[in-house]
């Protein structure tokens, strides 16, 4: 048993990023920030300058939260302090909440857009669909839900995780029961992608919240 054994999953996470927060990126952007770039570059043209964004999990705000600031009011949410310290000064345009997005309480309908990337599985399992049905009801219909979650089922944590001196915690679902979570929160995936990582990977999804008829029907006349 590890000597984090014991702890909280959320303070292992929120202890552990404050620690590894410059080891993980730092505040000017490196190659490792290009798969961002390419995610953005197939979102940024569905949503209309302007759109306000959300990015569950924005860390020091890099490459991310800086890039979707320059075209969107956008607001960065954090379990981190130091994390979102970081953001504040890399993205002074945007707005950052020190929070655990598991208990955010947001306006329905109010996002045309959230990301989240390598974030949501950093929650227990058993919080994940809940703050999948918050995104859909923060969602403006047709609004979308780009991020990165489990590929396959895995719970567990890592001592030393990047030579940090801390442990980090994980905990992934695998890509089917995602896809059902998905549509049970109204949302309509897209597509999905693997992303690899060292002998496993993620998915990507791009997910849409569904419009009902009448909506449609409105935005058509
Ligand atoms: C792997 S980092 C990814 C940061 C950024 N999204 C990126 O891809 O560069 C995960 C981030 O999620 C944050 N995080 C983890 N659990 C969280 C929670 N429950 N609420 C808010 N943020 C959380 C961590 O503090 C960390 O900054």
């Amino acid at each position: 048993m590890s000597t984090s054994d014991a702890l909280d999953p959320k303070e292992i996470v929120r202890a552990g990023y404050d620690l590894i927060s410059r080891i993980y990126r730092g505040d000017e952007e490196g190659e490792e920030c290009a798969h961002y770039h390419a995610w953005l570059d197939e979102l940024e043209p569905l949503l209309a300058p302007g759109a306000p964004v959300l990015d569950l999990g924005c860390g020091c705000g890099v490459p991310v939260a800086r890039r979707l600031a320059r075209r969107h009011p956008l607001t960065g949410v954090d379990i981190s302090p130091v994390q979102i310290e970081r953001a504040r000064q890399n993205v002074p345009t945007a707005h950052f909440l020190c929070a655990d997005m598991a208990t955010l309480d947001l306006a329905p309908q109010s996002l045309a857009a959230v990301v989240s990337f390598y974030t949501i599985i950093h929650l227990p399992l058993d919080e994940q669909p809940a703050l999948l049905r918050n995104i859909g009801r923060w969602l403006q219909p047709g609004g979308y839900l780009m991020a990165t979650v489990g590929h396959s089922a895995w719970t567990g944590q890592e001592d030393g995780w990047l030579g940090g001196g801390n442990a980090m915690y994980w905990s992934h679902a695998g890509e089917d029961t995602y896809l059902a979570w998905l549509a049970a929160a109204g949302l309509t995936v897209l597509w999905t992608r693997f992303v690899p990582e060292g002998v496993a990977g993620h998915t990507l999804i791009l997910a849409q919240k569904v419009e009902s008829t009448a909506e449609a029907q409105r935005t058509q006349r």
